[in-house]
């Protein structure tokens, strides 16, 4: 028999209607545009009506996935969710509502919370899953609505994040020249208390707001912004010049360097130590802000939409998030 290799063969992004710009926080905290696009990169960002919830983003980016993967609904074997700011805290996962809302009945469907490593880390499942035959068709979504877990009285992260989901098919193939090649993931808990959502989202910021800690502030998400920025940079740098030099691949030969959009400064650094070409680097951090583990499927659908993005590229992607957790994939696109 020939190999099974897993190949993405299909990329697709939705983002929510309300853009909020950098003045829009000048209202309610002391910030500015001006400090936030230098330190950030980021000029806007998307947030989700209060009634809409991730999961509902969710199903959106998936629908669109499946139906350029050109394949039925009847032909998911599994689905798989990556967020941090589900529906429900614990259950029922999102990747059950999105499935159920999808038309999959008695099929497998759960979630991972990798934070902003999600992506990759669903990857990494995908890959498993088709490479040992147990799969051939794996459902991947990424569905974020951080505006619901954010602290609008700290200006050190309200002002970073924004909501979406990307969401891909990933199937099997025989076909080596469009497989994912590597994927690498790796978590260091030493460092859980970088980032924290300490309680998940149901039903939107209000709802968060009103469900208090013993010292009776609300539980919403916390970063230790500078530690967490020096250790992404030097981590990322070696994830990804490991994946590269252990397959033997150059800076040169990456088609599109797709990195996870928390911070422009964190992407061009890792790009300068990678040595890669910056035309390469695809950026949307300007205008979805960091939106978790839906930032990457969600900049792969960015070129892909925009007709730059073609069968064959090699694409390098890397993330870094709470857990701590990181993550790079080399792979051929085949959408
Ligand atoms: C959050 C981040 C943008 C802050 O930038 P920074 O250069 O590290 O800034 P610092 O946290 O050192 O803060 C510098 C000053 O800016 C201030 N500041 C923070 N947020 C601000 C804002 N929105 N507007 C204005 N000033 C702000 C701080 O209060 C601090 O002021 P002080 O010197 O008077 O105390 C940056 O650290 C970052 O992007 N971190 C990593 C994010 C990340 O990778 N996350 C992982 C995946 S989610």
């Amino acid at each position: 028999m020939s190999k099974i290799y897993a190949s993405m063969v299909s990329i697709a992004s939705y983002i929510p209607k309300n853009c909020i710009n950098n003045k829009d926080f000048e209202k309610f905290i002391d910030t500015s545009d001006e400090w936030i696009t230098k330190r950030t990169g980021i000029k806007t960002r998307y947030f989700a009506d209060s009634e809409e919830t991730s999961s509902d983003i969710g199903v959106k980016a998936a629908k669109v996935a499946i139906q350029r993967a050109g394949i039925s609904i009847d032909d998911i074997d599994i689905v798989i969710c990556a967020t941090l700011s589900p529906d429900y805290l614990g259950m029922p996962s999102n990747a059950c509502l999105i499935s159920y809302r999808l038309g999959i009945e008695n099929k497998p469907a759960f979630d991972i919370i990798s934070a902003c490593s999600g992506f990759i880390y669903l990857l990494s499942l995908a890959k498993s899953f088709i490479e040992s035959n147990m799969y051939k068709n794996v459902l991947i979504v990424g569905a974020e609505k951080i505006s619901s877990i954010l602290d609008f009285n700290d200006r050190g992260t309200c002002v970073l994040f924004g909501d979406g989901a990307g969401a891909a098919v990933i199937s099997a193939t025989n076909d080596k020249s469009k497989r994912i090649i590597d994927v690498n993931i790796s978590a260091n808990g030493k460092y859980n208390d970088f980032l924290m959502t300490p309680i998940c989202s149901n039903g939107g910021l209000d709802s968060v707001k009103n469900i208090k800690n013993t010292t009776g502030k609300p539980l919403l998400l916390k970063m230790k912004g500078n530690e967490t920025f020096k250790l992404a940079v030097k981590t990322l740098a070696n994830d990804v010049k490991e994946i590269l030099l252990k397959n033997n691949i150059k800076s040169e030969d990456i088609s599109y360097f797709i990195p996870h959009q928390a911070n422009l400064r964190i992407i061009n650094a890792v790009g300068d130590i990678i040595n890669i070409d910056s035309n390469k680097i695809v950026l949307t951090i300007q205008k979805y802000g960091n939106t978790s583990a839906a930032s990457i499927p969600m900049a792969i659908d960015d070129i892909y939409s925009s007709g730059k993005l073609k069968n064959g590229d090699l694409l390098l992607l890397d993330a870094f998030g709470g857990g701590l957790t990181w993550g790079s994939s080399l792979l051929y696109f085949n959408g």
